[in-house]
């Protein structure tokens, strides 16, 4: 194959480095001249992968392309421009998406101009991108996680020219303010406080995909939270990989519970965050959610495992003893406080013991929901080099097994919740049954319930009937806010 010369291609071992150099900042979104417009009277479509971040990175790819002039297309098959933004997290997010990929070479043969593109983490990987160039000739824009804001230049030289166009960086990355933004949702919103992660957990790839931890001006986020809130938002999620750390590459002496803090002074309705890291939560941080009522007592603290060896080999930071003392003192001063969490079975060489240990802390801490993977090694991290003698039999059986074990438990949980009257911030109509509503309690239960005079944004009480382990059914209980 031959490599053009303007071509940057992805190289991980060079996104995993770290420096301590200044993040540069930048202000202002500059569209070149031989862009502007360029959409008029065309279509977009994205397809989205992967975590929050992904559809926060989306909402900017669309708002992007709607400042050019392109509108939303109905599908892929009407779209002029398809972009694919990519998960790379664990192996079954990448069949995923080149099966998608596939897809669209019968779109691509109808309509030979579509320019289809693929963005986000996956990009960032070597192996991948050489796969989709040799395999995947439809495919006419690749671009990573570093380079979303020159969408409008990558487009126009996709369209000029022939060739492919592959711009993917590996550098630490900069931030990036005042990006035209198409938000999906009216009432919820996604809001970045940073970007990248330090913290290469030995299994993880993000470290290498998103680069260095960045965090965002708190100025900037607390102007981005009272803008939504006068546009009518009534939640907020403040994302980052870990939030925890938020502002410790800050010069400004700034912490997640500063930040929390004033978030929940701007007086948004509900505020929520996600995702924490054990090691960077701190007392302060569990006072202020303590002390707010805008601050929903729902907390995502991944645990990853319970056997401490474990965790020391994935690079977590705690031992199981330490993560039990955070959950308690979490619970300890924060009434009625929902805890859901994060567990990857079949680490290299986890013990029967090991897992076992897990399954103890599930026990012992009762999580309301967990999120459980298999360990799925990602080429150029630490933990794809470690021996693993554990079948993918075993590991499969010991997923179900937590599976049901923490089903069960989570059962218990929504059923406390019968008889009760929560407050249920409502998206619409249910997805299964359009007569019922839906929406999600301030413990991020999804509630499916019966009233009228209801609509997608309301706030609403609601009277707990009946529990299922993954969702609460309703009555309506008196006057929406
Ligand atoms: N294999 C399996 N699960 C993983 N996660 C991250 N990397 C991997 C991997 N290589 C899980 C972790 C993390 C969640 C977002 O995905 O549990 O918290
Ligand atoms: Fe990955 Fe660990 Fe960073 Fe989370 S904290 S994104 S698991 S490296």
């Amino acid at each position: 194959m031959k490599l053009l010369k303007n071509w940057n291609l992805p190289d991980l071992r060079e996104a995993g480095k770290r420096t301590r150099g200044a993040v540069e900042r930048v202000d202002t979104f500059m569209i070149p001249a031989n862009a502007v417009n360029m959409g008029e009277g065309k279509h977009y479509w994205i397809s989205t992968y992967g975590c929050q971040a992904n559809e926060r990175d989306s909402e900017t790819l669309a708002g992007i392309l709607e400042t050019l002039g392109y509108g939303q297309a109905e599908s892929p098959e009407t779209a002029d421009v398809i972009l694919v933004n990519t998960c790379a997290i664990r192996e079954n997010a990448m069949d995923k998406v080149l099966g998608e990929l596939g897809s669209f070479k019968r779109i691509y043969n109808a309509r030979p101009d579509v320019i289809i593109g693929v963005a986000g983490c996956m990009a960032q990987e070597d192996e991948f991108v050489k796969r989709v160039l040799a395999h995947y000739p439809w495919v006419r824009l690749l671009f990573g996680t570093h380079n979303i804001q020159d969408l409008p230049a990558l487009l126009a030289e996709a369209m000029d020219s022939q060739e492919r166009v592959v711009h993917i960086y590996s550098r630490q990355g900069e931030v990036y303010e005042n990006l035209p933004v198409k938000r999906f949702g009216k009432h919820k919103a996604w809001v970045n406080i940073m970007y990248g992660c330090d913290k290469f957990c030995t299994y993880c790839i993000v470290p290498y995909t998103r680069g260095k931890q960045r965090s965002r001006r708190m100025d900037d986020i607390l102007e981005e939270v009272r803008q939504l809130k006068e546009d009518g938002y009534r939640e907020v999620t403040l994302l980052g990989q870990n939030v925890n750390a938020y502002g410790k590459d800050l010069d400004e002496g700034l912490d997640f519970a500063r930040l929390l803090e004033k978030t929940a002074q701007t007086g948004i309705e509900r505020i929520r965050f996600m995702t924490s890291h054990p090691w960077d939560f701190t007392q302060e941080m569990i006072d202020v959610i303590a002390r707010y009522d805008n601050i929903m007592p729902y907390i995502h603290l991944p645990l990853q495992s319970g056997d401490s060896d474990v965790l020391r080999r994935m690079g977590r930071r705690y031992s199981a003893e330490e993560y039990k003392g955070l959950f308690d003192a979490i619970v300890k001063r924060i009434p009625n406080v929902a805890v859901s969490t994060d567990i990857i079975v079949g680490f290299p060489n986890e013990s029967d013991e090991a897992f076992q240990h897990t399954l103890d802390m599930v026990k012992a801490c009762r999580f309301d929901s967990a999120f459980t993977f298999i360990y799925s090694p990602r080429p150029g991290t630490p933990a794809a080099e470690m021996e693993d003698p554990v079948s993918m039999d075993v590991k499969r059986a010991r997923l179900q097994e937590l599976n049901s074990v923490w089903n069960e438990l989570a059962l218990e949980k929504m059923k406390a919740y019968e008889g009760r009257i929560v407050q249920v911030l409502v998206d619409g109509p249910s997805k299964r049954n359009p007569g019922v509503l839906s929406g999600y309690t301030e413990t991020n239960k999804l509630v499916n319930f019966t009233g009228t005079g209801v609509k997608a944004g309301d706030i609403v009480p609601v009277y707990i009937t009946a529990a299922k382990t993954f969702s609460l059914d309703g009555e309506m209980a008196g006057p929406t806010r």
